[in-house]
């Protein structure tokens, strides 16, 4: 990636290294600070050869579950290789697109443009101080970008996924292969109703293939706008308001015993909340599965009341700290990252021993924004 900049905009050196103290949670606590309800702004489908399509191709339709068994097609499994780092190529072009398509320039400029992933890390950080991450950002016509940096330590993870690791990821994609169909369920010939169901039984999962949106919401002063892969919509498109259709699948531990519910309700509604909320998907299925990937209940939730279900409790968690915490670094990476270079990156870490995230400038390294982007046009 090669982009060249005009430097005589430039008024600061860049600093060494900063750090922000991760507090114990206690300290976020108390109102939490506005966050807007998100708009979809564009939305785009990326086929099994990763091409991008600014249409609906990909998404798909949420379809009661059938089947039970998630292993099955587990031979017919394609992974996305994620050794291609893609940046945050069709996010950038689908800003670039959505500019086009708009009059009101408002609605695609936002303090902040990013993966919905990396800010459901930044929310669920006072809460994970055993999860490491690395971010990179840069700052262009005073929109700081953010992406994931992959970690050694998480690469070297994947690549000694035993195969137990990665069928248990398979069954992820699965269920989701089960709950979703490509056409319009009430467009289904009842004739061929059985044939349907029966016919994606067998089927695989292709993590190439994708439905991604790009939405824009407001955290405390900072405006952001994240692209988030959709799971299945619950009906047709609604062209005013997409996002109330959405709906994400998620896969989790049948709940046996008090240990499991525990972890369940500490970890895991955690991150399906802060997934779900951030992008405003107001549903999330989960399909509570045993060791062996079977379906034992499917049950929906809506994600505004999630919180609900730990709210008070000892030991659990509490969004406005998620949102308080993660409005603060939005502030300080802001108040931080000052020249607007593309051509300059900067590295945020969290890691062991969990006290602070700290910034350094990485310089010319890692360049991450597209040329394309930068000259106003889509691939
Ligand atoms: P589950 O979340 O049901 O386990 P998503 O739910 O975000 O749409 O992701 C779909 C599936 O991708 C996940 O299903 C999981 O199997 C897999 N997946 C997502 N993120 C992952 C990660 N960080 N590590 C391993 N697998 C992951
Ligand atoms: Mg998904
Ligand atoms: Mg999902």
């Amino acid at each position: 990636r090669k982009l060249s900049f005009d430097y005589s905009t430039k008024n600061t050196q860049p600093f060494n290294r900063k750090t922000f103290p991760v507090l114990h949670t206690d300290r976020y606590a108390g109102s939490s600070p506005v966050y807007k309800q998100p708009r979809e702004i564009n939305s785009y489908s990326i086929d099994a050869d990763r091409r991008v399509w600014f249409d609906d191709r990909e998404l798909k339709y949420y379809f009661k579950f059938t089947g039970h068994n998630l292993n099955l097609g587990f031979d017919k499994f394609i992974k996305r290789d994620e050794s291609l780092l893609e940046h945050l190529d069709t996010l950038l072009d689908a800003v670039t697109d959505a500019r086009r398509k708009t009059t009101n320039p408002n609605t695609t400029n936002a303090n902040f443009i990013t993966w919905r992933g990396i800010m459901t890390k930044l929310l669920c950080t006072p809460y994970c101080r055993n999860e490491p991450w690395e971010l990179r950002a840069t700052k262009y016509n005073d929109t700081i970008f953010i992406e994931e940096q992959t970690t050694a330590e998480k690469k070297e993870k994947e690549a000694q996924a035993t195969v137990r690791q990665q069928l248990m990821s398979y069954w992820g994609y699965k269920f989701e292969t089960l709950s979703t169909i490509s056409i319009l369920p009430k467009t289904i010939n009842r004739d061929n109703y059985e044939e349907v169901i029966e016919s994606r039984i067998p089927e695989g999962a292709d993590t190439n293939v994708q439905y991604c949106v790009a939405v824009k919401t407001t955290l405390g002063k900072n405006s952001v706008i994240m692209g988030a892969e959709v799971d299945c919509s619950r009906d047709e498109k609604c062209v005013n308001d997409p996002l109330r259709n959405y709906i994400e699948l998620k896969t989790s531990r049948y709940v046996e015993n008090e240990k499991q519910r525990r972890t369940y309700e500490r970890f895991k509604l955690l991150k399906f909340w802060a997934q779900s909320f951030l992008a405003g998907v107001p549903t999330v299925i989960v399909g509570f599965r045993d060791d062996d990937g079977y379906i034992k209940e499917v049950k929906s939730l809506k994600t505004l009341e999630i919180p609900r279900q730990v709210r008070g409790r000892p030991g659990m968690w509490d969004p406005s700290v998620c949102l308080n915490f993660a409005n603060q670094v939005l502030d300080w990476l802001s108040d931080n990252i000052v020249d607007n270079d593309p051509t300059v990156t900067y590295c945020i870490k969290w890691q062991h021993p969990w006290r602070e995230l700290v910034m350094e400038c990485t310089g010319h390294d890692n360049v991450f924004l597209t040329k394309r982007f930068i000259d106003g046009e889509v691939s």
